[in-house]
């Protein structure tokens, strides 16, 4: 009984969160000491899915890898710290999770923390194209639908880019979506699933509720309401935090359950779909995101939107405007970088 209460199964926290297959993948989580990177990386440690776990921040990391390294799991844990770290932390990792990075305060938009963050993702994607090329990069740190055209572009300056290993972790959106239609409508948010498409970022975040497993239907009044809540969630959440930041347990969960996705495909699982922000030939806009068939090289097949409700039509209208200014945005900034 007792090594029920101590040891929850993963699979308990989530429902992709599988216990079944062993794996001995070695990921970096960089920004581990931060708001998401400690219960990321705790909900890591507590996964049979990985051998080695790479804590890099610009503090803390002795502490917050001293303090996981006594949990009973398999995984092996090092925290390594500043820059002069940095290379020994990513060199054989094949997962690396980037949630490094400056949150909002009230009042802030995701694209006000471009100045700080643009700098922080270029220089950590410049290290794993240098130290772990062959990885597959998750980048959590906002705003996304800017932070992963850097990437890309950083990836392409080394000669290393494959699009098929670059996300932009939106999992947050799609779990949202979930819990609130769960709620709303009586059912176990575990077993409801919701696709939601386009970027990470207030008119970006298209939910698909036409495309709800189980099928649900709202009047018009009450699907624009809940298409807002989803699009505003991370507002709800820094207005309640009253200025000590944004989402971070829930990300963390969400993030847990993209890399457990990601590591069971590359496990040879089959059947693995989440969705998230990638380069894509699916709209005009040259990022997007859509469910994807996820397999051992990352992105195996893009599933792309399906069919759309006028309503979800014209949502994805009108997000491209900004879509595009935010993903030129990024380009323009590893372009301009000395
Ligand atoms: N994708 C999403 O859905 C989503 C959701 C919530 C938050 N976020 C974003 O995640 C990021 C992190 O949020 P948080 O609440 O954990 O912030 P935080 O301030 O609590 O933690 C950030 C961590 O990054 C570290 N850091 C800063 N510069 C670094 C560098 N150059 N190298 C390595 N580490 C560095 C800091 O030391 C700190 O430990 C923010 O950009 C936030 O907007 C994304």
């Amino acid at each position: 009984m007792l090594s029920r209460v101590v040891r929850p199964t993963v699979a308990a926290l989530g429902r992709s969160f599988s216990v079944s297959s062993q794996n001995n993948a070695k990921v970096a989580v960089l920004g581990a000491s931060g708001g998401i990177g400690q219960p990321l990386s705790l909900l890591l440690k507590n996964s049979p899915l990985v051998s080695n776990l790479s804590l890099y921040d610009i503090a803390h990391t002795p502490g917050v890898a001293a303090d996981l390294s006594h949990i009973e799991t398999r995984a092996k844990v090092v925290g390594y710290l500043g820059a002069e770290q940095l290379a020994d932390a990513l060199k054989g990792s094949e997962l690396v999770v980037i949630p490094a990075g400056v949150p909002r305060k009230p009042g802030m938009t995701r694209d006000d923390l471009f100045n700080t963050n643009a700098t922080i993702v270029a220089i950590l994607t410049e290290a794993c194209a240098q130290h772990c090329p062959e990885a597959m990069i998750c980048v959590i740190a906002n705003p996304v639908n800017s932070t992963i055209p850097i990437t890309t572009e950083v990836f392409k300056k080394h000669g290393v880019y494959n699009p098929n290993k670059i996300f932009g972790v939106t999992t947050l959106d799609v779990v949202r979506a979930n819990t609130f239609i769960g709620e709303l409508k009586g059912l176990d948010p575990a077993r409801v699933s919701v696709p939601v498409v386009g970027g990470h970022a207030g008119k970006t975040i298209i939910p698909l509720i036409s495309q709800c497993n189980p099928k649900v239907e709202f009047p018009q009044d009450q699907l624009e309401a809940l298409t807002g809540r989803i699009q505003e969630a991370g507002t709800e959440v820094v207005k309640a935090k009253a200025g000590a930041g944004s989402a971070t347990l829930s990300m963390a969960y969400a993030g847990a359950r993209f890399v457990f996705s990601l590591l069971d495909a590359m496990n040879g699982k089959e059947g693995v779909v989440e969705c998230a922000f990638v380069r894509s030939e699916e709209t005009e806009s040259p990022y997007f995101s859509t469910p994807l068939l996820l397999g051992k090289s990352g992105i195996e097949k893009n599933l792309g939107l399906g069919k759309l409700s006028a309503f979800e039509e014209k949502l994805v209208a009108e997000a491209m405007g900004e879509l595009k200014g935010s993903i030129k945005k990024g380009e323009e900034f590893v372009k301009n970088k000395k």
